[in-house]
């Protein structure tokens, strides 16, 4: 797939792409420039048109929900979510990085869109160079007259501003986030009503990804028609993908969706690192279940990976060789998932913690019979029972690598030791 074009990352690597005068020189803050002219609903139907779909895991259709942002002159708020908390991802830090300017043009043409006179940008507080990024670009964007009062003279306004927070990874998830900004527990709200109707301050609030909005002037200015012919008809344009894990060049890679899982990891990822072969590849983050090697042809979209039993969540692929004890990959994951359930709600917070302890349990070789039995249990309690979509997600690891791997459960349980670690 060489001489794809890279759109997201066409700045990434350019010496000082961070810096505005570099992202000027690129063409960067046209497609701002044309969106003034539009009218909202001209924005709103272009980015419906192009099949833009949410970056930050869900994969929602992100004209949908500019056009549920209601019309009436409230206050509304936009925010950027760059929690990033997926393990295995590291897409939007890559954006900030290097080209911040592409997202908060994308941030001031969504505001303009929804009629939003106020966005925040909340950051994941481990990002430390992220923050600096964003404030220093932010600064800039004020100076230049794209940020503030009277933005170019359109009579529209928009302030930025940075919010940090302090690690919680229940924090990206869009209603936490909210409650987070306004100075509250991060704990997800109950949804409906969803933030596009309540808030932040309860009022009509915009979250997106950051990938998700650094797309949105590249639709401005070259087109739905132009977005659309890239990808698959249900998956729309290019993504990030991270790749990490037993492969011999890790790293983000910008493709079309719908590339197929084998590209990324042979001809991008350059295969696995060493002798031993393909175990199996977690698709899009930790909350995603796994694939094995038999499934590597499966097309990297919304609709393909829900076909083969998956998610692409985020587009972070992790990969895992043969050798890899499988019932310590699952424990991993749920000692993340048990950490970082918020407590709300009890089959997340007492689920995963008991799911661990099981786990942990059968690596000492203090597994009993019935402890399979036990966690596809406490997995059926969790399932569909959460408030947020974390309780599904966090039982992923374990079912996956049970329909997948059983026989590594059996082995511990029955022999004490690993089939796979000697
Ligand atoms: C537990 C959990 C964690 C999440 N973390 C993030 C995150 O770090 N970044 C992100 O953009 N979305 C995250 N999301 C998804 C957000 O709730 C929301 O769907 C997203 O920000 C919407 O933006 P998009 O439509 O551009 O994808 C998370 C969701 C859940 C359930
Ligand atoms: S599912 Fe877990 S993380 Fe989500 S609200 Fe409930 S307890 Fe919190």
């Amino acid at each position: 797939m060489g001489g794809l074009e890279r759109v997201l990352t066409r700045n990434v690597g350019i010496p000082n792409s961070e810096r505005i005068s570099v992202y000027l020189e690129r063409g960067g803050y046209t497609a701002l420039r044309k969106a003034l002219q539009m009218s909202s609903d001209e924005l709103i139907s272009a980015v419906k048109q192009s099949g833009l779909r949410g970056r930050g895991g869900a994969g929602f259709p992100a004209g949908l929900k500019w056009g549920f942002m209601p019309k009436d002159p409230v206050t509304k708020y936009v925010c950027v979510n760059t929690d990033e908390g997926e393990p295995g991802t590291f897409k939007d830090r890559l954006l900030v990085e290097h080209d911040p300017h592409s997202i908060i043009e994308g941030v001031i043409i969504a505001a303009y869109a929804v009629g939003a006179s106020r966005a925040f940008v909340y950051i994941r507080g481990e990002f430390f160079l992220g923050v600096k990024r964003w404030i220093k670009a932010i600064d800039d964007a004020y100076a230049r007259g794209f940020l503030g009062k009277n933005i170019l003279g359109s009579g529209f306004d928009l302030d930025l501003s940075v919010h940090r927070g302090a690690g919680a990874y229940i924090c990206g998830e869009e209603t936490a986030l909210i409650n987070s900004l306004e100075g509250k527990r991060g704990e997800p709200r109950i949804k409906p009503p969803y933030p596009a109707q309540i808030g932040f301050w309860n009022q009509p609030t915009l979250v997106h990804n950051v990938e998700t909005l650094a797309n949105v002037p590249h639709i401005v200015n070259r087109g739905a028609d132009w977005f659309k012919s890239i990808g698959t008809e249900r998956s729309t344009g290019t993504k990030l993908f991270c790749i990490s894990g037993h492969v011999r060049r890790p790293g983000n890679y910008e493709l079309p969706l719908g590339v197929p899982l084998r590209t990324i990891f042979e001809d991008y990822a350059g295969g696995m690192r060493g002798d031993r072969p393909l175990k199996a590849v977690i698709p899009g983050g930790a909350s995603t279940p796994m694939l094995v090697p038999e499934q590597l042809d499966t097309p990297m979209d919304f609709e393909s990976l829900i076909a083969a039993g998956s998610m692409l969540g985020t587009g972070a692929i992790m990969v895992i060789e043969e050798g890899t004890c499988m019932v310590e990959v699952a424990r991993r994951l749920m000692a993340f998932f048990a950490h970082e359930s918020c407590g709300q709600c009890t089959p997340c917070r007492v689920g995963t913690v008991r799911l661990h302890e099981i786990l942990t349990g059968i690596l000492a070789g203090e597994g009993t019979s019935t402890d399979i039995e036990s966690m596809e249990e406490i997995c059926a309690g969790i399932a569909g029972n959460t408030l947020c979509p974390m309780g599904d997600a966090a039982i992923n690891p374990v079912l996956s690598s049970l329909s997948h791997f059983r026989d590594e459960y059996e082995h511990h349980i029955a022999h004490k030791r690993c089939k796979e670690v000697q």
